[in-house]
This record gives C-alpha cells, structure tokens and sequence, in this order.
C-alpha cells in the first residue's frame, strides 16, 4: 500500500491510474479504523481496480467544546489495517494541506437536511462534512465513493451535494456494522468505561423496541418516539440529544409512519456522544 501526505502527490499517483484507465474507489473515514470502516474498504476493493482510502481528522466539523483534540489518532495501526482491507493508497493529508492558509471557500448544503437531527445539536458540523467531502471529491475524483449507513443524515446531505454540484461519482451506502451485543461500530466507543460500554447498549436496544411496536402494527410517529424516549431514559448513564423519526428522504417529520422511517437517536453515555439508527418499514414489519 502506497501512502500519500500530499496532494501534489496522490494526483500525480492517480493521473497514472487514470491513464491506465483503472477505475477508482474513494473511502474518506477519519482513522481509529474499526470493523465499519473495514467493511467499506473491502466493499471498494472488490468493486474497483484502485482504492483511496482517506485518514484526515477533519477540525471543521467539530464544535468548539467538542472532542478534535481527544480524537484517537492511530496511523501506523491504521495503515496496516488499510493494506489488509485492500486499499492501494493511504491519503493522510496535514490540516494545511486540505485547508489552505486563507482558505475562505465553504461548501454547505441548506434546509431540512442540515437543519433536524445532528444538525440541530451540532451547528455548522455538516458544513464541515461538505466542504472536505467536496475537497476530497475534487482531489480523487473518484469512480465510486463509500460511506456507511452508521451516519444516515451524512449521507442524505452528501446525496444532495454529489447531485447539486454535479459530481460524476457513485455515492455507496453500506449498512451499519455492530459489535455482537448490538452495539453500533464507532471510534468514539474507546472513550467509554467499562460500566459505560454497558450503558451504550441502551442505543441499539431502543431501536430494537421501536421495530418490535412498528411490527406490532403501531404507525403514530410520536408514540414511538415516546416509547423510546422512555426506553432510553431507564438507563441512569444515558442523556438523550435527541430521538427523532423523519422520513429518510427528506428528514422531515411526519405525524404517521407511511411506507417507512428512519429513527435515528443521539446519546450521550457519560461525555460520550454516541449516534445510532433503524430504518423502520412498514411492509416488512406488518
Ligand atoms: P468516520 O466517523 O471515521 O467514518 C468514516 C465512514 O465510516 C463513514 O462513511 C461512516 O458512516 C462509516 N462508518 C462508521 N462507523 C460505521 C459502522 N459501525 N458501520 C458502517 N459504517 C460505519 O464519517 C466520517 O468519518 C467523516 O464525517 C468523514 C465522512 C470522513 C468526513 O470527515
């Protein structure tokens, strides 16, 4: 596996690709690999003759009492991670090189799909998201980009962008992968204590709760949520950001659970913030 600190660099590597007309796979993740990020390189290796895979801890998209300080950073694990997974180049750029000095260009997408969920508690988190996603885009041009369902509004907002400014790339969205007791893969989840990693299982189980009502033929938005708003607060460790149901195209609420939802919960377990969701559909519950 190549590795790349520069964009000077990985283009010069890329434009050699292109010329032998390799087609490309594009994995941006922010490091402290685990079994999710995995999941979509192996995903990209299978289904391209080249992979980038992206390390870059991204400060634009952290608040300012957020963890961009604490964030694990683990490169030299990583990297071996990476090559085992199949990536051919590892793009692990310094924070200069993706914001330049001056750097007064923003991407950001607006409306109902920044606004609810994440977006309500963590302002300006997705403008941060768009304009390195947008950068990365430009620099790789890929063939091919993945990203994971774990961030479901993430990918509705990068959806948007990829087709508002025309990017001629395919957006894949793999599904969630969990520890075996349900828990949701993240790298956050080495912050928490033993007791804590305990507490977290409220997430994943609350969302099971949700799908056993919606199958029991419940359809009232806020009577589901309410249920797992209960659910959650049961759980002495836990403090919720938010429980929301909104429809997955557009994130906005809606009063009844037409064809299908997406639940999606933000909780904190001690200072750890922790994100979880369940696509709800009605057909196949009923
Ligand atoms: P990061 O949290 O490192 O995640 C990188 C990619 O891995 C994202 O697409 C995310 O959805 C996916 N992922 C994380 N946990 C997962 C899991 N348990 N199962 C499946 N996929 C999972 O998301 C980001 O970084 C950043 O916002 C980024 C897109 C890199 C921009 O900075």
């Amino acid at each position: 596996m190549l590795r790349f600190a520069t964009v000077a660099e990985l283009r010069a590597f890329l434009k050699q690709a292109r010329s032998r007309r390799q087609s490309v796979g594009l994995v941006p993740t922010m490091g402290a690999l685990h079994e999710g990020h995995l999941s979509l390189m192996r995903t990209a290796a299978a289904e391209n003759d080249i992979v980038v895979a992206t390390i870059f801890v991204n400060p634009t998209q952290f608040g300012p009492n957020e963890d961009f300080a604490t964030y694990p950073r683990k490169l030299e694990e990583d990297a071996c991670l990476a090559a085992e997974a199949g990536v051919t180049a590892l793009f692990h750029p310094p924070v200069e090189e993706i914001y330049r000095p001056g750097n007064a260009t923003w991407v950001e997408v607006t409306g109902s799909l920044t606004e609810n969920l994440c977006g309500r508690t963590r302002p300006g988190h997705f403008r941060g998201v768009t304009t390195v996603v947008s950068r990365l885009f430009n620099i790789v041009q890929p063939d091919r980009a993945y990203f994971g369902q774990k961030d479901a509004q993430q990918v509705q907002v990068l959806k948007r962008m990829t087709q508002d400014l025309c990017f001629d790339i395919e957006l894949r969205v793999l599904p969630i992968v969990r520890e075996s007791d349900g828990l949701a893969m993240s790298s956050r989840n080495a912050y928490l204590s033993a007791a804590e990693r305990q507490a977290a299982l409220v997430l994943s189980r609350s969302l099971a709760e949700a799908r056993c009502l919606v199958a029991a033929g419940e359809r009232d938005t806020q009577a589901i949520v309410a249920a797992v708003t209960a659910f959650i607060q049961s759980e002495p460790l836990a403090v919720i950001d938010y429980v929301e149901l909104v429809h997955p195209d557009d994130l906005m609420p809606r009063e009844r659970l037409a064809d299908a939802g997406l639940l999606a919960l933000a909780v904190r377990i001690g200072k750890t913030r922790l994100i979880d969701n369940i696509l709800l559909e009605v057909a196949a519950c009923s």
